[in-house]
């Protein structure tokens, strides 16, 4: 470490993505822009070294470490590798200095430098190199959305697989860890508990696209399902359920609105019929199972 050449550049991509792409992707308040050489090569002209300190301890309205104080000083030396890189600036070798916020007197695993002991691989990081070590750090078990590990969760918009990644109005949006983060939490989906975010008043959703009045008709009822054996009641609320959706998401096409007229298995649920129409999909999965079997016997 210590230079552009060494720095690894696919972690600065995914530091820069998480932490830095909010500003400087559309250039806010005048941040140089991803990707764009001539705004970067303007920057490195005091040196990489002088980058990467300005960008540790903040200049002008840059915030320090991009506001992100977990982030080491070498997060921030692989994020502005990534950045010059990405924007095809090459550096002369007077410009190639080094940062003096060194990498070694931040507190941090001593594993990184030992798992460099070639320096000359380590200088010129091939692209198979940077897609092993991406392989490496997935978790095993990335297939199930439920298991992914917390810094996965909520991916930024570019690259949570909804969002056009080369729409570059994606990097104006607001990150969605951002958002989340004062709302009340869940153990599933994107972690938020979206009927207590309802009920403080976290937020307030438009009932309707067109009408910024329309309010929605609540109707505060419960159905009450018996279930057979040890499994308590399910209690289905039309109120939780009517705060959101229109009587016609649910009637007469899933149910038929009259209690008892419906037959509700958990078999049907997990094929995505009945309450298996949203739950699993847009609400709470099937794994909450007191959610809805709410009602001891
Ligand atoms: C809140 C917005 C914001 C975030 C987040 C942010 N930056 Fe910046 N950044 C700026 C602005 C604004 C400037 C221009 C500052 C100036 O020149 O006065 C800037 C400038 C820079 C510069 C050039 C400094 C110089 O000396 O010219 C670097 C390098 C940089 N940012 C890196 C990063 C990195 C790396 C991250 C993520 C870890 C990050 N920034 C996150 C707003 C941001
Ligand atoms: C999320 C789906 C959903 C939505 C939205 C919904 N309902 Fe229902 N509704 C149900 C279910 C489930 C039952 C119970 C059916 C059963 O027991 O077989 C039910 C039952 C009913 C019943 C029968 C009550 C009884 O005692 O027989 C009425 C009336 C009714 N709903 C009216 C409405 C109205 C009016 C709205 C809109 C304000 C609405 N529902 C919105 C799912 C929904
Ligand atoms: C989205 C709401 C929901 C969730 C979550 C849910 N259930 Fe159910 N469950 C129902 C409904 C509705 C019925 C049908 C009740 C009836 O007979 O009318 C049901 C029925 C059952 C029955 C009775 C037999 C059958 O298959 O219909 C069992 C046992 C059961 N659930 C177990 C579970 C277990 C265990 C979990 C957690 C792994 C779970 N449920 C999660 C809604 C749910
Ligand atoms: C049309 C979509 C839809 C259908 C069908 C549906 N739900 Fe829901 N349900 C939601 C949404 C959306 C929420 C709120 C978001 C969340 O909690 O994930 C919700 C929330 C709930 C809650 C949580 C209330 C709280 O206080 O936290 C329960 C319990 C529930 N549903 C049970 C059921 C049962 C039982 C059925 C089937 C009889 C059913 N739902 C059918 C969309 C649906």
């Amino acid at each position: 470490m210590g230079s552009a050449q060494a720095a690894d550049t696919a972690k600065g991509k995914e530091i820069v993505n998480a932490n830095c792409a909010g500003c400087h992707g559309v250039g806010v308040m005048g941040a140089p822009k991803i990707g764009d050489n001539a705004d970067w090569s303007k920057r490195v002209a005091q040196g990489f070294g002088a980058l990467v300190d300005n960008a540790v301890n903040g200049k002008g309205n840059m915030p320090a470490k991009g506001g992100n104080p977990a982030l080491s000083a070498g997060d921030i030396e692989n994020a502005v590798a990534f950045l010059l890189e990405d924007a095809k600036v090459k550096l002369s070798d007077k410009q190639n200095t080094k940062p003096t916020v060194a990498k070694a007197a931040e507190a941090k695993p001593k594993k990184e430098a030992a798992a460099a002991p070639n320096a000359e691989a380590n200088a010129q990081p091939t692209a198979a190199a940077n897609a092993a070590g991406a392989a490496k750090k997935k978790p095993v078990n990335t297939f199930n959305r439920l298991m992914k590990s917390r810094a996965e969760w909520n991916p930024p918009p570019f690259e949570d697989g909804i969002h056009d990644p080369e729409n570059e109005d994606v990097y104006a949006l607001q990150q969605p860890k951002e958002a989340f983060a004062s709302m009340p939490s869940n153990a599933f989906g994107n972690h938020v508990d979206w009927v207590k975010a309802l009920e403080n008043g976290d937020i307030n959703p438009r009932f309707d696209r067109m009408d910024p009045n329309k309010k929605p008709f609540v109707m505060d009822l419960n159905i009450v399902r018996e279930v057979k054996g040890s499994m308590p009641n399910v209690v289905y609320p039309h109120k939780q359920h009517t705060e959101w959706l229109d009587c016609s998401n649910c009637h007469p096409a899933i149910f038929i609105p009259k209690k008892g007229a419906n037959q509700i298995s958990m078999a049907s649920i997990l094929m995505g019929e009945k309450c298996g129409v949203c739950h699993g999909k847009v609400a709470f999965p099937v794994s909450e199972c007191r959610r809805c079997h709410s009602q001891k016997k």
